[in-house]
């Protein structure tokens, strides 16, 4: 047999680590010989496939990857998978196969040479395009695919694409080669010549005889920094980073790339760098085969050739030159800020142009349409975890709100998942909303949402219109989710405050993962509830002021507290009142200890630019943990009523000092401490004013040193956290291009 599911050469065990389980291995038989005349001994490929290959072996669509690409094209081209869009598992057989000098399983430098038992590295012969393209025809043989729908690939996979129409014209019926190249130009070479030079600068690569195990880690990584800088564009890093300053001697931009380089390290080879940037160098449709129109005009499939007016690696020119010489190509610009990256940024809109470019060259609708607004706006498409205080009011508003948000503003937002501890209902179609309850209720009972076991609904929700995973648990398990999520193109909106008062290692994890995926990520009610508290600090420090320090209460529930323990309420009573009124966190120990506060505190700290841990947080609890032993409601009101005596007292000490009693958090911002505890202020404090449920912060910044900012309001209250996750969840759809203004 020719295929095995299992790789029949071991895997470096870094890289393993980024092929899916569910990839297979071709292994033809006998050696394989290059363009160049050298023969591999041995050659194994690793590949994907998703649908069913039909009887006649005729509904093959075939994805090439681009340069540091693998067969995993559901993975970095997710939103171009599903029912409406360009590659519809549902009616094609798609393939997508590692290409040959990569690292992802197909045979490449990484591999073991069976001349010497060691990898080849920089002895591995020159591979070309072609080559890549001929080890794919005959993998498609082998899969006994006949005829091939459309050919589809960015970058290094436009040059397969173009390939693959000159070897295999019988074969396929259409191409889509997107911001690439029919012949690697002088621009183009230089730029790789320069960044296999930086690889061969680093005294590591040793004439690529390096040890696999201690590569030339800093050479492969300027390379990458130096890629990247032609994968964007002027404009998209002047909107991201312009001038922004990461630390006092390091410009964003400048982190950005060491960032992107170190990432590059983790996960490709120096060897394979040289070995596929020589291959793209060496293309050249009419390489060998006449005059170079002449070759383009050959080309008789109908084509669509995709342009990206910001690329500065294969200009729009490349392109143009392209379609006009190729007598049925239609040229399609995919406009974009982001330069040559666009092809795998701006996915939906390159779904939707290759959708319909396959709809008319196949002579019938693509696939099944995927709901969208009447009038042509938006889908957003919402997972919510957690059903509780806040889920609840949350999916009645979003009941409430959808009629109006699609007839005033175009938003067609659907609840397509609702989730709890015991379960998930999913509907791509949207759960009804009147009955939400009874589908969570008869769903199976699959168990929290976790990693890795949600992740195949992660995949669903990644191709339905407007993905966003809202978050209304108070579960830090889900951290690992937001990451898959955002790796998915999914938008995450969250009130869980426990993914964001992790580590700053996690921290900066998810801030990269979510700034390479392009995705929104909100999170106003993890801090004040409803109350702009986190965006108008983040804007103040985004405008150029700077902010010295924040003072504030930052909880509703111990506001309340207080406020019953001044009536002369037990502090065991008002916790019982409290938890009825659903005001306490799910641990109401979180809230008397101050935990609450102290990670509330981080989190707003973090969104100053402070580097700092909960365990940093100079806390001082407002009942001691160790006096509440137990989170069971009924223990937990019973030990308090020990305290209640005491803590009565206290309350009534401050009085007769004519102060009152308040839990407040300060946060000096150059001194980089974090304070929380209970503090007795006097009448002129804005703290003694509070009511209810209050929160307030007042942030006092250069710009403002006589008269702090203040934003106060009710800090707790399910129905009104919902409120402000659905504000969040529109911001998202804003993001979108979805009218959410009148002026839009
Ligand atoms: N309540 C407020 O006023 C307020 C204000 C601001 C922020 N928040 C934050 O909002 C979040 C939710 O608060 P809440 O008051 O609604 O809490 P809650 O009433 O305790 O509800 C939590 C919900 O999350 C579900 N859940 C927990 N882990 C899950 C997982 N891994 N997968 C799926 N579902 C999971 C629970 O499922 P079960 O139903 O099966 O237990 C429950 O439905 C918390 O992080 C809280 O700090 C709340």
């Amino acid at each position: 047999m020719p295929f095995a599911d299992k790789p029949p050469d071991p895997l470096a065990p870094a890289r393993a680590a980024f092929i899916a389980p569910e990839t297979r291995w071709y292994v033809p038989p006998g050696p394989f010989l290059l363009e160049s005349g050298a023969r591999l001994p041995r050659l194994q490929v690793a590949f994907r496939t998703w649908g069913r290959l039909s009887p006649a072996g005729d509904n093959a669509v075939v994805v090439c990857h681009a340069f540091t690409g693998s067969a995993d094209a559901d993975r970095w081209w997710t939103r171009m998978f599903g029912p409406g869009r360009a590659l519809d598992p549902e009616r094609d057989f798609i393939v997508c196969s590692n290409i040959l000098g990569s690292c992802y399983g197909t045979t490449g430098p990484a591999s073991i040479d069976p001349a010497t038992g060691s990898p080849y590295l920089g002895s591995f012969p020159l591979v070309t395009v072609r080559d890549m393209v001929r080890v794919q025809g005959e993998l498609a043989r082998a899969l006994g695919i006949r005829r091939i729908r459309s050919v589809v690939g960015g970058s290094l996979g436009g040059m397969q694409v173009l390939e693959w129409a000159l070897l295999f014209p019988d074969l396929v019926t259409s191409i889509v080669p997107i911001a690439s190249s029919a012949r690697h130009s002088a621009w183009a070479i230089g730029l790789s010549e320069a960044q296999r030079q930086a690889i061969a600068a680093d005294p590591r690569w040793a004439g690529g005889r390096y040890d696999p195990a201690d590569p030339p880690a800093a050479g492969l990584a300027a390379a990458r920094m130096m890629a990247m800088c032609t994968y964007r564009g002027w404009e998209s890093f002047e909107e991201r980073y312009g001038r922004r300053p990461q630390s006092a001697d390091l410009f964003a931009m400048e982190s950005y790339l060491r960032y992107q380089g170190q990432q590059l390290v983790g996960r490709f080879d120096a060897a394979t760098y040289f070995v596929l940037t020589r291959a793209m160098d060496t293309h050249d449709v009419a390489r060998g085969r006449g005059d170079f129109e002449e070759v383009l005009r050959s080309i008789r499939q109908p084509a669509l050739v995709v342009t990206v007016d910001t690329d500065v690696l294969y200009v729009p020119e490349e392109q143009r030159i392209m379609a006009r010489h190729m007598p049925a190509a239609r040229l399609e610009p995919l406009p974009s800020p982001h330069g040559h990256d666009a092809f795998l940024i701006h996915v939906d809109e390159l779904s939707t142009l290759v959708a319909g470019f396959r709809e008319r060259v196949e002579g019938r609708a693509a696939s099944r349409p995927v709901a969208r607004p009447a009038s042509g706006g938006q889908g957003v498409s919402l997972l919510v975890l957690g059903k509780g205080k806040v889920g609840s009011p949350l999916l009645d508003q979003v009941r409430d709100q959808a009629a109006s948000l699609s007839s005033d503003y175009d938003i067609a937002l659907r609840v397509v998942g609702v989730g709890d501890r015991r379960g998930l209902a999913f509907d791509d179609h949207g759960l009804d909303l009147s009955r939400w309850r009874d589908e969570l209720a008869s769903a199976p009972p699959t168990g929290p949402f976790h990693i890795p076991g949600s992740g195949e609904v992660l995949d669903r929700l990644a191709r339905l219109p407007g993905p966003v995973l809202v978050d209304i648990t108070a579960d830090p398990a889900l951290l690992p989710v937001y990451e898959e999520a955002f790796r998915r193109g999914i938008h995450v909106v969250g009130a869980n405050k426990l993914p964001l008062a992790s580590s700053m290692v996690d921290r900066d994890r998810l801030s990269a993962a979510r700034r390479q995926a392009h995705v929104r990520f909100h999170y106003e009610t993890s801090v004040g509830a409803s109350l702009p508290l986190l965006g108008t600090l983040r804007n103040l420090v985004r405008t150029g002021d700077r902010v010295l320090a924040v003072e504030g209460s930052l909880s509703g529930t111990v506001c309340y507290l207080l406020g019953e323990a001044e009536k002369g309420t037990p502090l065991s009573m008002a916790l019982r009142w409290a938890r009825e009124l659903g005001y306490t966190e799910e641990d109401p120990r979180d809230d008397l200890s101050g935990l609450d506060s102290a990670r509330k505190a981080v989190i707003l700290a973090r969104e100053l630019g402070m580097r700092v841990e909960v365990d940093d947080v100079i806390l001082e609890p407002l009942v001691p943990p160790e006096l509440l032993p137990s989170s069971d409601p009924s223990a937990l009101v019973g030990s308090l009523r020990g305290l209640d005596r005491e803590f009565a007292a206290r309350v009534e000490g401050a009085r007769a000092r004519g102060k009152v009693l308040r839990y407040l958090v300060r946060v000096d911002v150059d001194a980089g401490r974090i304070r929380v505890g209970p503090v007795e202020v006097g009448p002129e404090h804005r703290a003694a004013g509070l009511r209810e449920v209050e929160a307030y912060v007042a942030a006092t910044t250069v710009r403002r040193s006589g008269s702090p900012l203040v934003v106060q309001g009710a800090g707790v209250g399910g129905a009104l956290t919902a409120g402000g996750i659905l504000t969040d969840v529109l911001r998202v759809a804003s993001s979108l291009g979805v009218r959410t203004g009148w002026s839009g």
